[in-house]
Order: structure tokens, then C-alpha cells, then sequence
């Protein structure tokens, strides 16, 4: 991607819909043999991947790229075992475990792959299946999982992991009895989830708090159902809109409620926000830079990693002294050494970077090393001087539907290379 030294953003954008509440979703939809239509279904390179996953066991689906609508339809599932060349692409893959199992008793799948950010176990994920009488066992690089009858049960995770709590919830939705799961993630995307199952038939109660409580029930229909927008893709506009002292953009089709960490931090670092049309329209201004200030990220409702690698881009070019501590992985300060080259004066030790704010950036060649850092090279470079030159695409198609048109509709100059 080539960003030339733009004007500050301006205009309209509109929010697609969110890629890690898709993912599951997309997952789920194995647990039902009638259809679901899913709207606001962005048309990334990681939702084609789940598509072609879902494929692959047996799923007939159909995208309607105009309309951003997916219909998925698992009557047929044939084959129980997801391989390496089709788990090793997206970490979500793993989220076909519990709706398999579930629904089938049996499951077998290798360890996932996803962004380079850190060593991403999966322990919880199983810890939880076995706690409800799945059999787990690990052979060559694979998971398999079978249970004659899942049971429910209480499980308390170790920690509020996204990706085992849906896991979970997935397969204890079919399950018999009452599951009660304590310290889940309380992320959007797993409201998101749970809203979609209870569509479908499921019984899940507690949505949005700590603690879910899943009446398991004999089987799901199909659905309708639309996707919540994304909202690390809203911030990442929000931090652009910020990266150059004159932007003012409108971000349609976003919920303000899910934003509230972004929101506090860039008003305190002096954006002007307002927010619109109870909450689902926001408008970022900034007229000077903006102001240092430090940052930790922690699972929702606190300031959420997926944002870390975009204000580090932020912070570079702000006018003080900002500490940024990532807590949830333990690699994800890839991007540093990129900004570096742009001139951003950034010091890491473990997981606590110091940025020293500069005056301007400088465009230059940088590579995308994975999804976000991608998204903080665009915020970087939209606020440079000169032409940068962004290698490894691909990172951004994963989480940034049409991002280039939505770029140049609010001014930016930028084209694919
Ligand atoms: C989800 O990943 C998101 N991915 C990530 O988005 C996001 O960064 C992350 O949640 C945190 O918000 C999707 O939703 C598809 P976790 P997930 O399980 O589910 C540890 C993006 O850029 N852990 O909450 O993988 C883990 O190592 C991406 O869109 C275990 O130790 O996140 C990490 O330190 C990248 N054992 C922490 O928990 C486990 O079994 C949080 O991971 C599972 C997780």
C-alpha cells in the first residue's frame, strides 16, 4: 500500500461489521443443520478462510459481496477433521471445536495458527471441553476431542480468554443441563455470539456480564441475524482521524458503547468526540497534535490490545512522553521497530514500550509484520511527511474490509502498490 503525505481526513465513513464477532458466529453456524443468513458479514481474507473451513466439513455457503450477507448451511457436515493447510491460516479456526463436538461427538482439528503476537496457547479452550466430559487428546500436532454425552458443569477460567469463553459457550449450548461459566471475557464479540445462539434457540443467560449461565437444549434452527460493528476497525478510523492536526471525521454505523476506552483515551489526549444518534454515530476531531499520555491494555471493558499498535502511532508523534504496557501478549510490539524508521523514538523493555513524541514522522518504506501493525503503519503514515510505502498488505485485508476506497473517500492519498 503507498500512502503519499495526505490532508488531514475529512468526510464520512461507514463501520463494516465486526470480524471477531463474524468468527465465531461463522463457527456457530456448524451447529445447526437449517440455514443462517448473516448480515454485515465483511468480506476480509479471515472470514473467506472460516468460509472455506466451514466448506470443508461439509458447509454449503454463499457470499453476496454487494450486500456484505453470508448464508451458511451445515445439513451435510461429511468430514470431522480440519487440517494443518486450513487451521494454520486463522487462529479463530479452533472455534470449531465446541460446535462440532457438540453437535457430532467428535472432532479433530490441528493447533491453530493466526497473527505472530505472542505464543497463544490453547489450555483453556480445553480445559473447558473436558470439564464438560469431553475426551481430549493430542497426537501429531492435532486436537482430537470425542464425548459419548457432554454434561453440564461449573468452570471458573483462569482467565477472561475470548476465544475459550466462545468455545465454550458453543458447546455448552447443546449440552445437557445447566452450564455456569465464571470469569468469562465480557468482550462485545462474545454478547455478540451469545445474542446470535439465543436467535437460534439456545438458552443463555448472564450476556454482558462476568458470568454465563447456558441451559443446554436438544438442538438449534436456523436464523437471521445481523453482526455488530466492528470496533477496532471504528478506533483505527477514530486514530487516523486524529494522526494529523485538522481531521474531522464521521464514523456511521458504530456502537459508542463499545468504544468507551478509545473515546476516554483520545479525549484525554485532546480529540473532540461526539457522539450522535444514541451512540451508533460519532464525529473525531483534532485540531492540534495530540497530547502524550500512558496506556495498558486489558480485556474489555479496559483499553483493548487490537488499539495498542494504532496509538503507539499516536503517542510518536504526540507532543510528550507516553508509556504504553501491553499485559496480553507477549510479542506485540512489532510495529516499534517499523515506526523507528519513520523517526518515532520508541524504547522497549519486555512488555513496556516509552514513545518520545516528535514533531513529524517520515514517510519510508515499512512491512506490515501482522494485522494491527499494519493498521498503526497507515495511522503512522497518514500523519507523515512524505510517501511510505507499506509491504505485506495482506496483514490489513485480513481485518479492514475495503480499506483503501474507505481511505480515499475521507482525502487520504493512497493506492495499492
Ligand atoms: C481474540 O483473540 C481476538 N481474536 C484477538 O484479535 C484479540 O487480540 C484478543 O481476543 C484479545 O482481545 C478473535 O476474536 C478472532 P484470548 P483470542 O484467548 O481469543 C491467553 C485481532 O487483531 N490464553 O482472549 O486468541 C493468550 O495467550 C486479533 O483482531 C491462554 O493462555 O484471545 C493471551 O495472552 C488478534 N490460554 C490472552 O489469553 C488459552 O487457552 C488473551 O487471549 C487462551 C488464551
Amino acid at each position: 500500500m503507498i500512502i503519499e503525505q495526505s490532508p488531514p481526513l475529512r468526510g464520512r465513513v461507514r463501520i463494516s461489521g465486526s470480524k471477531n464477532a463474524a468468527l465465531p458466529i461463522l463457527a456457530a453456524s456448524l451447529m445447526t443443520a437449517e440455514t443462517c443468513v448473516l448480515r454485515d458479514m465483511p468480506g476480509l481474507s479471515d472470514i473467506l478462510v472460516m468460509k472455506g473451513i466451514l466448506e470443508s466439513l461439509g458447509s454449503e455457503t454463499f457470499y453476496d459481496n454487494e450486500n456484505e450477507c453470508m448464508s451458511v448451511n451445515a445439513g451435510k457436515i461429511n468430514e470431522f477433521f480440519a487440517d494443518y493447510g486450513m487451521m494454520n491460516r486463522i487462529r479463530a479456526s479452533f472455534l470449531i471445536m465446541g460446535p462440532m463436538l457438540a453437535r457430532f461427538g467428535k472432532v479433530r482439528a490441528s493447533l491453530p495458527g493466526g497473527c505472530a503476537i505472542g505464543s497463544r496457547p490453547v489450555d483453556l479452550h480445553l480445559k473447558g471441553l473436558a470439564a464438560l466430559g469431553a475426551d481430549i487428546c493430542l497426537k501429531r500436532g492435532c486436537v482430537e476431542a470425542t464425548a459419548e454425552k457432554l454434561r453440564g458443569t461449573e468452570i471458573h477460567l483462569d482467565f477472561p480468554s475470548v476465544g475459550a469463553t466462545a468455545n465454550i459457550v458453543m458447546a455448552a449450548v447443546l449440552t445437557k443441563g445447566r452450564t455456569v461459566i465464571g470469569n468469562c471475557a465480557l468482550e462485545p464479540e462474545i454478547g455478540d455470539l451469545c445474542r446470535f445462539l439465543n436467535v437460534l434457540g439456545a438458552d443463555i443467560n448472564g450476556i454482558g456480564s462476568d458470568t454465563l449461565v447456558i441451559n443446554g437444549v436438544e438442538g438449534l434452527r436456523g436464523g437471521d441475524y445481523r453482526i455488530i460493528p466492528d470496533r477496532i476497525e471504528a478506533g483505527t478510523f477514530m486514530a487516523a482521524a486524529c494522526g494529523r492536526p485538522g481531521g474531522n471525521v464521521v464514523l456511521e454505523n458504530v456502537d459508542t458503547s463499545h468504544l468507551r476506552p478509545v473515546i476516554a483515551k483520545l479525549r484525554e489526549m485532546g480529540a473532540i468526540i461526539n457522539e450522535e444518534e444514541n451512540g451508533k454515530k460519532l464525529t473525531v476531531s483534532a485540531q492540534t497534535r495530540l497530547n502524550a499520555s500512558d496506556i495498558k491494555t486489558l480485556p474489555y471493558p479496559g483499553f483493548p490490545t487490537d488499539m495498542q499498535a494504532q496509538f503507539m502511532a499516536l503517542l510518536s508523534a504526540s507532543t510528550g512522553r507516553g508509556v504504553m504496557t501491553e499485559t496480553l501478549f507477549e510479542n506485540r510490539f512489532m510495529h516499534a521497530a517499523e515506526m523507528s524508521r519513520m523517526g518515532a523514538q520508541v524504547k522497549i523493555n519486555s512488555r513496556v514500550a516509552i514513545v518520545d513524541g516528535v514533531e513529524r514522522l517520515a514517510g519510508c518504506p515499512v512491512r506490515a509484520t501482522d494485522l494491527r501493525a499494519g493498521a498503526a503503519l497507515v495511522v503512522a503514515a497518514l500523519g507523515a511527511d512524505g510517501i511510505t510505502e507499506i509491504l505485506d498488505r495482506f496483514h490489513l485485508e485480513r481485518g479492514y474490509f475495503r480499506l483503501v476506497e474507505k481511505l480515499r473517500g475521507l482525502g487520504a492519498f493512497v493506492r495499492e502498490g
